[in-house]
């Protein structure tokens, strides 16, 4: 711990993974894992987990966790060449020691860990295109969290990529929460073969499974969960896209990692590039996403932002 309280403490989970516990003076944390690069918890200055782990997530590599804030990377979804959701989130990453320089911003006043994932050569024989995946996570004086990622094309040629900062949000209850920012929008329906659709409602609310890419969203979304009086406001730039999934009953029942009733406790709402993949041309390119932050007693803020 430093003279203004910020802390940051590196541990072993029960795996020998190391593990970061981020902390702020008020006693606000986030835990961040190798595993993934995976943001698995963070809680406000008052205790209370903002995101949603399953009490039946396996915490051993190569699978993802179930909860938190997994990284769908080079891929999100099914289509293309890779595993659903890529890579990314069932690797090792390691401890960055010599980061490239960020802005003064997102480092004074925080507490941060810099990760770093490089394919190996099995990653190259099914993803040929060499990069490094910079993540600076931030937890700020105020408790507010957020995820800056650089991505490097160490490649001479160009690559696509598609991704998603997928947020499983912990929610009292499925079917108390509604999502407002996405009406009017047009969606591609998963359970539907992707076929395209326009959002009706005034705002989003849950009856039964969803599992939906909406396009082309504006920059606010809102997540109200009357229940616990929380309100998750989700600032975004530069991701245009929106995932938006809850399996409901008979799909949680399908997964091995995740209770079968669980589904009423989470949320997922994730800042994407999907419908468009993003195009890197060798070197360096910023990626600045996932500012989540309390504003003020039961309001909470998450905020996605690209950078180019
Ligand atoms: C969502 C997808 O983002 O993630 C769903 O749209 C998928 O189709 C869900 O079921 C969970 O995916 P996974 O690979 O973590 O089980």
């Amino acid at each position: 711990m430093n003279n203004s309280g910020l802390a940051v403490e590196v541990s072993k989970d029960r795996n020998g993974t190391d593990q970061i516990l981020l902390r702020n003076p008020r006693g606000a944390s986030a835990k961040v894992s190798l595993h993934g690069g995976q943001v698995l918890s963070w809680r406000t200055d008052r205790g209370e987990e903002l995101l949603f782990t399953s009490s039946k997530a396996i915490f051993k590599p190569p699978y993802a966790v179930r909860g938190g804030i997994p990284i769908c990377f080079p891929q999100f979804g099914q289509r293309g060449s890779l595993e659903q959701h890529g890579f990314a989130r069932n690797r090792t990453w390691i401890i960055d020691e010599n980061p490239p320089p960020l802005h003064a911003n997102d480092a004074c006043g925080k507490a941060y860990i810099d990760l770093l994932l490089k394919p190996s050569e099995d990653d190259l024989k099914i993803w040929p295109h060499s990069f490094e995946f910079r993540l600076r996570v931030n937890l700020t004086a105020d408790g507010n969290l957020s995820l800056i990622s650089r991505i490097r094309n160490i490649n001479c040629k160009p690559f696509s990529f598609s991704i998603a900062y997928h947020t499983y949000f912990s929610i009292s209850d499925i079917s108390e929460v509604r999502v407002e920012g996405l009406e009017t929008l047009d969606y591609l329906d998963n359970l539907y073969q992707r076929e395209r659709f326009t959002e009706q409602g005034d705002a989003l609310t849950f009856e039964s499974e969803v599992d939906r890419v909406y396009l082309g969203s504006r920059d606010a979304i809102a997540i109200f969960d009357h229940e616990r009086k929380r309100t998750f406001f989700i600032k975004k730039e530069g991701l245009p896209d929106v995932g938006v999934w809850n399996p409901w009953e008979k799909k949680s029942k399908a997964m091995v990692d995740f209770g079968d009733e669980e589904y009423k406790q989470m949320l997922c709402v994730n800042g994407a590039a999907v419908e468009k993949p993003i195009t890197l041309k060798p070197g360096w390119r910023g990626l600045a996403n996932g500012i989540v932050f309390p504003n003020r007693r039961l309001t909470y803020r998450l905020a996605w932002k690209m950078v180019f």
